[in-house]
């Protein structure tokens, strides 16, 4: 019978929840798999610093560890910050009880410098922890620590992967890159006599819980069946998201997203639903609609949600736009990713000084709409493109972000409605925004006078 896999944290708990257990379950959610967690140590923690930490008896940590094992089952485990020798020496010597692969992170100092491991500690990790590990994930200070040679490139990485496998016992090790310099953050991973490098560039984001999170995806694809090698390119993947789209909170070192590898996938789904609400709904009023639809045709787009929302590929429209037929309008593509660049740069540039308007579909200008939309009170700016820097005309799609700037900058807002009147071969133009596709499609038909009976609302 299918079931879900389930994996076991040992760690400590970080009461900012950007690293130790709520980083670990987090993870563990987001890669689909069932979380439990071991609390060894509670932490007063936050972005910046840790405060005050304070030891789990050393016979609670394994009760925990028994209950679940006994009741819930484990397929996978990882350790994390075990903070003193009492309780490294009783979940070791438990552990050997069991026979589910365990990835050991070996926390031996927080990201805000403080140490989350006594010095006596140390040894004991060696002596009870490193010999069960079918993992062990040292950063470089810690694999520095446990080898005793010093670390600068990943040659020295490689040497000290083999020495703490060969030393301790350990069926394999990755020393992670996260510290050593080089344009790519390379890991080097040391198992059955072979290495192999697991690399990406390096980048700017939010690093607090990295290992935490990266270490926990570890466990979880482990858990999930995967491959040890398959494992950890996963977790690869998974890390270097979480720290692209970290969570930009607190006044220190900004937490990483576990959650994204799962949320833009789940966002895509959102937004192409959005936007096919939005297209039957204009096309509920094509009639309505028709006499608006600019030469160039109109487009309704949406955005991922910010930090998401990173280029065009990230904006959803209809594939050959909304085009006039007859005397009503017709749809002539599905709905998708990277359908539009010029609609998709102005909601892109609109998001940028509101993360809340994430819409935008385009119309023909007319007097009577922006009279309409000021009796409306909705907000209204424009821009000139006779105004427009020459140097922008030639960047493609140049003009769209300068001219959508120029309406926000004028008003000091992201405006619901932008226009502009034209220029040599070029109509005018409106671009109404919403928070999402339904929302700039009901503004519109209220711009054209459409009442709009009590039906798909948002
Ligand atoms: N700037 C970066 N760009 C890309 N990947 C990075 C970057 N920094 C760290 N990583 C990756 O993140 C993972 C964790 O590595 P790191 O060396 O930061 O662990 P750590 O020091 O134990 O983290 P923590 O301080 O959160 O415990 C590794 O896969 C590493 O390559
Ligand atoms: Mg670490």
């Amino acid at each position: 019978m299918a079931r879900v896999p389930r994996a076991l944290t040992i760690a400590g708990s970080d009461s900012g929840g950007g690293a130790g257990i709520e980083a670990d379950l987090k993870t563990f959610a987001a890669l689909g798999v069932y979380g439990m967690a071991a609390v060894t140590s509670i932490t007063a923690q936050n972005t910046r610093e840790v405060r005050a930490v304070h030891d789990v008896p050393p016979e609670i940590v394994a009760s925990q560890i028994e209950a679940v094992v006994e009741d819930i089952g484990v397929d996978a485990a990882k350790t994390g910050m075990l903070s003193n020798a009492g309780i490294i020496e009783v979940v070791g010597k438990l552990l050997r009880k069991y026979d589910f692969p365990l990835v050991v992170d070996p926390v031996m100092v927080a990201k805000s410098g403080a140490s989350l491991l006594r010095p006596d500690a140390v040894e004991a990790l060696g002596k009870y922890i490193l010999p069960r590990a079918f993992l062990v994930t040292p950063n470089r200070m810690e694999a520095e620590r446990l080898s005793g040679l010093a670390i600068r490139h990943v040659n020295d990485a490689k040497a000290a992967a083999k020495k703490i496998s060969d030393e301790y016992g350990a069926n394999a090790v990755i020393v992670k890159g996260g510290h050593i310099a080089g344009e790519f953050s390379v890991d080097v991973l040391y198992v059955e006599g072979k290495f192999r490098e697991f690399s990406a560039p390096r980048i700017e984001g939010c690093f607090h819980g990295t290992g935490c999170s990266f270490s926990a995806a570890i466990a979880a694809m482990i858990a999930r069946g995967h491959g040890l090698e398959d494992a950890i390119e996963e977790a690869k993947r998974h890390i270097t998201g979480a720290i692209r789209y970290g969570h930009k909170v607190g006044g220190g070192h900004c937490p990483v997203n576990p959650m994204a590898s799962l949320e833009p996938d789940a966002e895509r789904w959102r937004v192409i639903q959005n936007v096919k609400r939005a297209v039957v709904l204009l096309k509920r009023y094509g009639r309505a609609v028709a006499p608006h639809v600019p030469e160039v045709h109109m487009n309704v787009v949406m955005a991922l949600p910010w930090p998401y929302a990173d280029d065009v590929g990230s904006v959803a429209g209809v594939v050959g736009r909304i085009s006039r037929a007859r005397d009503t309008i017709r749809v002539n593509g599905p709905i998708a990713f990277g359908a539009s660049r010029h609609l998709a740069r102005a909601v892109l540039t609109a998001m940028r000084h509101d993360a809340r308007y994430r819409a935008a579909l385009n119309a023909l200008y007319s007097k009577e709409i922006i009279d309409r939309a000021a009796s409306l009170g909705l907000k209204v700016s424009f821009y000139d493109r006779r105004e427009e820097p020459p140097h922008l005309k030639s960047v493609e799609g140049g003009t769209v972000g300068w001219g959508v700037e120029t309406a926000i900058k004028r008003i000091g807002a992201v405006p619901d409605v932008i226009y502009h009147e034209g220029d040599w071969g070029k109509e005018p133009m409106i671009n109404v925004f919403g928070v999402d596709a339904v929302d700039a499609a009901t503004k519109l038909l209220r711009l054209i006078g459409v009442h709009i009976g009590r039906g798909p609302g948002r």
